[in-house]
């Protein structure tokens, strides 16, 4: 819908500018509403469209001014005014609610708010022209990627939601996407694993709860190889033997890594989160040697005293800048392991960009091996881009720290069944746990983010549960809330009613409002940033309350009732898009 109201006006500034109507669309914004009833509904920024961003130009007021001298009020706006440094304008307010008749307003007849909310459904907002032209990418997206027998931390859980989300949103775009999984599945953890199993390994609980049982072993292991010199070699040794290739120790390893995926899809499913690929350190331990002998031919490996050898990376701007690559006994290190699989991602997908999620604890290994890439001559590294996160502190579970990502999954079930419990309004539930989690999930995801996802924070389940406030549990409730009006009131109204009804300002804020979504997906696409789309849900459902709560379905006139459900089905189906690109599974009853 905002695309018809845009494009129109960036056709008239094409003509008083002599500029293309498309260089105009994406200086054109829509105007967040307001608690003011009288605001415009689109802005355009003259810095913007001047690509400079001197606010403070006294002579930039004087453009908008004598800008909007030039233009003039269509049938489709109704009022132009000035801003700071912006052109406003108001939209006919007829248009804003009603079906047009094919005559009077020819390329608007079908573009009305509510009817492309509903005839777009799921594209809504994404067919926008903000969009159009937009080349179809191929993206590889890397995320999650826990280490097997090492603790899934709040930084995994963190990197799955976010990397899910970026997969999500790109997805929608209509990009190809490739989601990966990269395990820590190599290393010394697994030689004191091996050994470890054979010293106090069971088979039934490896079977029946693996992730649980290896990291059990994997500590006590640790401990005895501390106290024990014996115990350590024999860890070691196996490690040897696994960098060797050697048959039976690998064969533990693949069975430990095989049950690890297997538990890893299991609960991903209960999270909503899916991977094309489970690919992990293991798969490039011959290839880093590859890699290896690449630097060297190329004159970029340089030993050093230690045996060890590192690559130069002071041409960066940062002298002391090198990074180590390969041990002293020869094997290769994580960076190492980076290098090769980035080159192997290139020659399989071939992607346009690919995106690593992990925290920003990790900015300077992403900087090092994007360098090394670059002067290994791989031009592609430009391609490669590490979106960082901050850190949460304080998130722990009745088991105590997070060791498991399914013991948070429990924890927000069982906090959420509580809450449930305690609320009046709670329904009659055919799947109590199954609505739970989900809501759970919504509230958590909601915490997570609502910020920058640069900024660390303090978790407070107590916080992420509120029912009241800026949660996902609010989010949820006002979806399932819509939803039950639908069915109560069945979609037979929903075939007799007249738009033109919405005049209250309630009803025009929502649809300003649903007007916007565009501009925040695009936003959040140029920065992956999913706060952006969390503050519009968000204030999309205090619309949605406020008009629920004054504008009555069953004492009005069909007519009206039909319109006001018709608008009530629009802002459900515009959370419910929000909600799943952020990875939340919107619920019909709570
Ligand atoms: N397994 C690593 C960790 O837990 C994260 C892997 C990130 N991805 C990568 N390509 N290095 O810290």
């Amino acid at each position: 819908m905002a695309c018809g109201f845009r494009r129109s006006i960036a056709c008239q500034l094409s003509r008083v500018l002599d500029l293309p109507p498309e260089n105009l669309i994406k200086s054109i914004s829509a105007v967040p509403i307001s608690r003011k009833e009288e605001v415009a509904d689109f802005q355009l920024s003259v810095d913007s469209l001047l690509g400079n961003n001197d606010y403070s130009r006294p002579d930039i007021q004087v453009q908008a001014t004598q800008l909007a001298e030039k233009l003039k009020c269509d049938t489709v706006v109704t009022e132009i005014s000035t801003g700071q440094g912006t052109v406003n304008f108001k939209i006919n307010r007829e248009l804003l609610t009603k079906i047009m008749s094919r005559k009077k307003f020819n390329h608007f007849r079908t573009i009305t708010v509510l009817k492309q909310v509903i005839e777009d459904g799921s594209k809504y907002g994404l067919k926008s022209e903000l969009f159009s032209g937009l080349p179809q990418k191929k993206i590889v997206v890397e995320f999650s990627s826990p280490n097997v027998a090492k603790k899934f931390h709040v930084g995994h859980l963190r990197s799955t939601i976010i990397g899910n989300f970026i997969a999500n949103l790109k997805e929608a775009l209509g990009h190809q996407v490739t989601r990966i999984n990269y395990l820590g599945d190599w290393g010394m953890q697994f030689g004191l694993l091996g050994t470890g199993f054979q010293l106090f390994g069971y088979e039934e609980k490896l079977q029946s709860n693996p992730l649980q049982h290896l990291f059990e072993v994997y500590v006590q292991v640790n401990k005895e190889a501390a106290e024990d010199k014996s115990v350590a070699k024999s860890a070691h040794d196996f490690f040897q033997r696994l960098e060797l290739g050697d048959m039976q120790a690998l064969a533990l390893w693949q069975k430990f890594r095989d049950l690890s995926v297997e538990e890893y899809i299991r609960i991903y499913k209960r999270l909503g989160v899916h991977f094309d690929e489970y690919s992990g350190e293991s798969f490039y331990r011959e290839k880093s040697q590859e890699v290896l002998k690449l630097l060297d031919s190329k004159g970029l490996l340089q030993k050093t005293i230690k045996g060890t050898a590192v690559v130069d990376l002071s041409g960066n701007g940062d002298p002391s800048s090198v990074c180590t690559v390969m041990r002293s006994d020869g094997t290769s290190l994580y960076a190492t392991r980076d290098l090769a699989a980035a080159i192997d991602r290139m020659d399989k997908y071939n992607f346009d960009t690919m995106i690593y999620v992990t925290d920003k604890g990790q900015k300077r290994h992403f900087q090092q091996v994007f360098q090394m890439l670059q002067i290994m001559g791989y031009d592609w590294a430009k391609r490669c881009q590490h979106v960082p996160f901050g850190v949460v502190q304080g998130m722990r579970t009745r088991r105590g720290d997070v060791t498991f990502l399914e013991d948070v999954l429990n924890e927000i079930r069982l906090r959420m069944l509580q809450n449930m419990a305690s609320i009046k309004t709670t329904k009659e539930l055919e799947n109590p746990q199954e609505t739970a989690e989900r809501v759970g999930l919504a509230a958590l995801i909601i915490q997570d983010f609502r910020g920058s996802l640069l900024s660390d924070y303090q978790f407070s389940w107590d916080r992420v549960f509120q029912s009241r406030g800026d949660t996902g549990v609010f989010l949820q409730y006002t979806h399932a809330r819509l939803h039950s009006l639908e069915e109560s009131f069945g979609y037979g109204y929903l075939d007799d009613y007249n738009t033109a009804c919405l005049q209250e300002p309630q009803s025009v804020s929502i649809l300003q409002h649903l007007l916007r979504f565009d501009e925040v997906l695009y936003r959040s696409s140029q920065d992956l940033q999913p706060r952006h789309i969390v503050t519009y849900l968000l204030t999309l459902s205090h619309l949605a309350a406020v008009a629920h709560r004054t504008l009555p379905i069953k004492q009005s006139p069909p007519e009206v009732a039909g319109a006001r459900l018709h608008l009530f089905r629009a802002v459900r189906s515009v959370l419910a898009n929000g909600m799943k690109l952020l990875g939340i599974t919107p619920v019909c009853r709570m």
